[in-house]
């Protein structure tokens, strides 16, 4: 791999292997991140995205391969690299003893920031992050959601090129995380090179411009979210609500489907309908979107889901439009009339299963 010094991010052939374990946690990854770039790592539980955050943050010494952050070797030149990175960790780091505006304070005085530049920024930093009135409390008396931003206010103060967040939004409410995305559309907008880890399929295809699919230490895929979810068998989803079928019936009409020309998988899918948080407007707005699909289920098993009206995803090669039609003409014959229809495309939770063939949750 030839190394781009103009990337705010390099990672070449990296490798950790902890003490006494058998397998390598990160084991031979690869990817750049170009400066003001939001990078997505997104992989299950023990994926090694925390540990490889950890070389590119000096906090992790790797077994073998180079990281570089904003042109600096990681390894070589730890202090160094620190001036230009800052990381918010998986768990909350926050000093309990300290008021929150002295976290942010004593933060910015380790990183060398004079001081009437870090009561500035401060200042700053607890308004834009909506927490102007509250500066002087402990950090106990605040929420989970309330402590990330202060983690994210925190690391702002050294104003550093590349940002790294560790599951910015795992444990949120739908409310905090909608706060905590919009942040990073703002770092992006402000030229910060956002590096993020996530298992959540929807937080990657939202935040992030190209997203890093990990799984047991090694990169699977890289590319922008189209692009991953363009890579599937199937070009296209229909998600069809349709109202209640006998069993019997149900499977009958997977079957006539599953038998249209450009219908190349059928599944049945359970709904989560998203959550609370309606004072934000974001929160509203995403109640109005299609509801999640949280996974295929096996056809058998769900009789009675679609005995009470449920959804049927189809994946489609070609024009979804043009499948409507057909698809309608054939829940009719079946008894069932469609009481919603969605036209979509296949999620990064798809990319996942079909390439390791299991779900990411
Ligand atoms: N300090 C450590 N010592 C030994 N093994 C570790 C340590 N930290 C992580 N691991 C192991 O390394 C693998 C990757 O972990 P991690 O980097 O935390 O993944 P992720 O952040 O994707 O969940 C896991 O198998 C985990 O158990
Ligand atoms: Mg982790």
């Amino acid at each position: 791999m030839s190394l781009v010094p103009s990337d705010a991010v390099v990672v070449d052939e990296l490798v950790k292997r902890y003490p006494k374990s058998p397998v390598a946690a990160v084991d031979g990854m690869s990817f750049a991140v170009g400066r003001g770039e939001v990078f997505g790592l997104l992989g299950p539980n023990g994926a090694g995205k925390t540990t490889t955050i950890g070389v590119l943050t000096t906090r992790v010494r790797p077994t073998s391969g180079r990281a570089f952050v904003a042109g600096v070797d990681v390894v070589a030149d730890p202090v160094g690299a620190r001036r230009h990175l800052a990381v918010v960790p998986q768990r909350n780091n926050l000093d309990r003893s300290l008021s929150i505006r002295q976290n942010l304070l004593f933060h910015a005085a380790y990183h060398g920031v004079p001081q009437g530049e870090r009561e500035r920024r401060a200042t700053e930093l607890l308004e834009q992050f909506g927490l102007g009135e509250r500066g002087s409390e402990k950090v106990d008396m605040f929420s989970g959601g309330q402590m990330q931003r202060v983690m994210i206010a925190r690391a702002l103060m050294h104003a550093p090129d590349v940002l790294f967040l560790d599951e910015p939004t795992t444990g949120l409410d739908p409310a905090a995380r909608l706060f905590v995305w919009d942040r990073v559309r703002e770092l992006q907008d402000s030229g910060v090179t956002v590096v993020l880890t996530t298992h959540d399929m929807d937080e990657a295809s939202e935040l992030a411009s190209r997203v890093a699919i990990v799984d047991h230490g090694q990169v699977l895929a890289l590319d922008t979210p189209e692009a991953l979810t363009k890579s599937l068998p199937g070009s296209a989803t229909l998600e069809v609500a349709v109202t209640p079928l006998l069993g019997g019936e149900a499977d009958a009409l997977v079957r006539a489907l599953e038998e249209l020309p450009s219908v190349e998988r059928v599944e049945r899918v359970e709904t989560v309908v998203a959550g609370a948080g309606h004072d934000h407007p974001r929160a509203q707005q995403a109640t109005s979107l299609p509801p999640r699909t949280a996974g295929a289920i096996p056809a058998a098993a769900l009789d009675d889901e679609v005995a009470t009206g449920r959804r049927l995803r189809l994946y489609l090669e070609g024009d979804a439009p043009a499948n409507v039609a057909p698809v309608a003409e054939r829940v009719v014959t079946h008894g069932a009339s469609i009481t919603d229809i969605r036209i979509g495309t296949p999620s990064l939770e798809d990319v996942f299963i079909h390439l390791t063939g299991r779900s990411l949750r």
